[in-house]
């Protein structure tokens, strides 16, 4: 037989033979098909490959290769047809499921834009060498205020200004503490935390959960996140200070990010400061800082003529708002797909 009668003969058969798969309407039409076209006695497929016996030799290479796609293009027909029955692997299968429609995506969710936040900040200080520390949410007044020079007749300490609980404290290192408990207004507690087990030099941020009773707006929101720095060590100055606030503006915000310092008061540092970044054209406050008081020190056990430190305490939402264009506070808790979907 020639090589083109051969293949011509394959052509037929193998568009004879699929459509008769596909066209089986039972297990019974498709058993026929099977023995007509694949049965090892005297089916199609034997009848070629015998033939192959009279093709010239030097076409025999070209003719076995096609013979070769000719038997997998019938068993593919064979086994689709069987799938389709209900004969295959597969009992489950449904006739009303249409495996040509496009599929259902997976829904994938993603970390909180506050979340990816609190990641990058800790990834940059932690390349400055400062290690993430945590302390509780629920605390008591030593930690909150007295070890951190804030008076009792403070009106920071306001119960305007705090959410007290109605539950007394049961940690063992409230330190003489009036037993009541409140959730923390500020990180500025995992300060005495750290200090308070470690001894010097201490380098540490905290990132974490503050509340305060202020009615929502644009710009607050009754819970919101701060990073609390600290580092002490002997020699410290306030040029380390404004060093590592650059070094970090500028690597969050991106460019060269100038920084500024204002006079300012808190409780547990002397001097105190605002810090602003210079960021798109405006200075933009971003927290406060300082050097750590004395009194601090003294609290914690530490000795103020050997050891000096700064601390500061920057609004995490803030940072995370200026970088990204938002303008409501609000927005980053009010779970709003559309909007979280953009970070
Ligand atoms: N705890 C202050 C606040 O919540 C922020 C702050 C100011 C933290 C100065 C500091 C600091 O560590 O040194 O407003």
């Amino acid at each position: 037989m020639s090589l083109q009668k051969f293949l011509a003969t394959l052509d037929t058969l193998e568009s004879e033979a699929t459509g008769a798969f596909d066209a089986a309407a039972d297990a019974d039409a498709l058993e026929a098909n099977r023995v007509r076209y694949l049965g090892q006695k005297s089916g199609a497929l034997k009848e070629v490959q015998q033939q192959m016996g009279s093709i010239d030799k030097v076409d025999r290479p070209t003719a076995g290769k096609r013979l070769n796609q000719f038997k997998s293009s019938l068993q593919a027909a064979f086994d689709a047809s069987k799938e389709r029955l209900g004969g295959g692997e597969d009992s489950s299968f449904d006739p009303t499921f249409d495996p040509t429609l496009p599929g259902t995506r997976p829904r994938v969710g993603h970390v909180h834009p506050i979340t990816q936040t609190i990641s990058h900040l800790m990834e940059i200080m932690g390349r400055m060498g400062f290690e993430a520390a945590e302390g509780p949410e629920v605390e008591d007044p030593w930690h909150n205020f007295v070890a951190l020079n804030i008076p009792q007749d403070h009106p920071a300490r306001d119960p305007l200004d705090n959410f007290y609980l109605a539950t007394a404290a049961t940690n063992s290192d409230d330190q003489g503490g009036d037993g009541s408990q409140l959730l923390r207004s500020q990180t500025s507690t995992v300060q005495i935390r750290v200090m308070a087990q470690n001894p010097p030099p201490i380098r540490i941020i905290s990132l974490g959960r503050v509340y305060r009773p202020d009615d929502p707006d644009a710009t607050h929101f009754p819970m919101f996140h701060q990073m609390e720095g600290l580092l002490v060590d002997e020699h410290v100055t306030m040029a380390n200070l404004k060093t590592v606030l650059r070094v970090f503006a500028t690597n969050y915000l991106g460019g060269d990010v100038p920084i500024r310092f204002r006079p300012s008061f808190f409780p547990f540092t002397e001097p105190s400061v605002e810090v602003d970044f210079f960021w798109n054209d405006n200075w933009v406050e971003f927290g406060g800082a300082g050097m750590v008081d004395p009194a601090v020190f003294e609290a914690v056990g530490y000795d103020p003529e050997k050891v000096s430190g700064f601390a500061f305490g920057l609004g995490v939402e803030r940072l995370c708002m200026r970088r990204h264009g938002v303008t409501d506070i609000r927005d980053l808790y009010s779970g709003d797909l559309r909007f979280l979907r953009q970070f």
